[in-house]
């Protein structure tokens, strides 16, 4: 299959369209929907060339592997995808996958958008099965962020514990950080990715410029290997064609759109993805929640308290202004945080239904939603909390030490 890995330039790079209008900006680094709006994800799929998740794959997982849809998945988070319907080939032809994510140690404290993709990539390690690499790209962190090599490091095992604390299967994954992790044959496959990639196709891809350092230049291989099971000596020995499903948010696809071209030309298989959306800041809906505010997202370290206050005075709601107009005109569920916040995270159908409609025809007020929405979210922060206490460092060295799983396909 053709597939032009410079495809979503002017999106990648972050440069206005040809009308001179300015563009939503989706790269690794940067998520900006235009003019503060919305980010506009069917243009997304569009720009990069991936596909829509149809309803028909989402009843396809429920039938081969007997676990119903996660609601990530049934309500539409998880919203694009490539080539996910040959990994469910696969697996129906009785083989076996492997699964790849990871995560850029650049802060103490997950916020819950930080969760999203873990606690997919978990459904989807008990739905099918099947091994997991966890790439926590401490280097990557180092460059961008400025971080010394020490405290990316540092950073790197302290979030290891929160994505244990997921829940993660120690049979079946393996946790690196490319600090200890890189070497014999992943720097090989480095440098067989490396040499497939000129200067002008990163530029096109990533939108780097002359004055970026050679290290950001470089990195992208890094970020790629881990999609080739020979990268994984000690786990996929004679398996070079073992299939990869990678599960991240869709700021990620430049990387990968990178490895799936150059894939082919080393002998590999090329990658499948799922791609999320965005979890939405609580000021609303127009990019990633931003790290230097922390009133715009909860974090995983947040107390009850904390998350009260935060959804009361912060989450933007679609209720109008006064009692009488709400009673008239209802809440607009388009804009409204709570009822999205909602949407990822209370798993009752039945429940969800009842308080869109309800709220939507102005009979239940917002002061109700986030009084439900602040319980929601402090349960599932508190037994975060509770799961990761009780991570111990050795239990970090555990999933990061490099071993076979002998058992991670049974
Ligand atoms: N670059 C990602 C980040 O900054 C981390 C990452 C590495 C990743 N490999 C991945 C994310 C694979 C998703 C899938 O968070």
């Amino acid at each position: 299959m053709a597939e032009d890995p410079k495809k979503g330039d002017a999106v990648g790079s972050g440069v206005g369209d040809r009308e001179g209008e300015e563009e939503q900006v989706v790269n690794p680094w940067e998520v900006t929907a235009k003019d503060g709006g919305k980010i506009d994800y069917d243009k997304l799929i569009e720009k990069f060339g991936c596909q829509r998740l149809e309803e028909s794959l989402v009843r396809r997982v429920e039938r081969l592997t007997g676990h119903p849809a996660h609601v990530f998945l049934r309500r539409g988070v998880f919203f694009a995808h490539r080539d996910f319907n040959e990994i469910l080939d696969v697996y129906e032809r009785g083989e076996k996958f492997y699964l790849y994510t990871g995560r850029g140690p650049s802060s103490e404290a997950l916020h819950l958008g930080h969760l999203v993709p873990f606690m997919f990539t978990k459904y989807l390690q008990d739905a099918f099965k099947v091994p997991l690499v966890i790439q926590l790209t401490d280097d990557e962190k180092c460059m961008w962020k400025n971080l010394t090599v020490e405290e990316s490091k540092r950073l790197a095992s302290e979030n290891a514990k929160d994505i244990i604390a997921c829940g993660f299967d120690i049979t079946r994954t393996f946790i690196f950080s490319d600090f200890n992790y890189v070497g014999g044959a992943f720097y090989e496959n480095m440098v067989k990715v490396a040499k497939c990639v000129t200067f002008n196709k990163v530029v096109g891809i990533f939108g780097f410029t002359n004055e970026d350092h050679i290290g950001k230049i470089s990195f992208p291989p890094v970020q790629a290997v881990p999609s080739f099971p020979s990268s994984f000596p000690h786990l996929f020995s004679g398996k070079d064609n073992l299939r990869c499903l990678i599960p991240c948010a869709i700021d990620q696809d430049p990387y990968f759109r990178m490895t799936r071209d150059v894939a082919p030309r080393i002998g590999y298989q090329k990658p499948a993805l799922i791609e999320s959306s965005f979890f939405p800041a609580l000021q609303g809906e127009s990019g990633k929640m931003s790290a230097s505010d922390p009133n715009s997202a909860i974090y995983v370290t947040d107390s009850s308290k904390d998350i009260k206050n935060k959804v009361n005075r912060y989450a933007f709601s679609g209720g109008q202004d006064s009692i009488e107009n709400h009673r008239k005109y209802g809440a607009n569920l388009e804009v409204d945080i709570p009822v999205k916040y909602l949407g990822f995270f209370l798993e009752d159908d039945a429940e969800l239904d009842h308080i869109r409609k309800e709220y939507g025809a102005g009979r239940m007020l917002t002061g109700e939603v986030k009084k439900r929405l602040v319980e929601v979210l402090s349960e599932l922060v508190e037994r975060h909390q509770r799961a990761r206490a009780a991570v111990t460092d050795e239990m970090v060295d555990a999933f990061m030490a490099v071993r076979p799983l002998p058992h991670m396909f049974s």
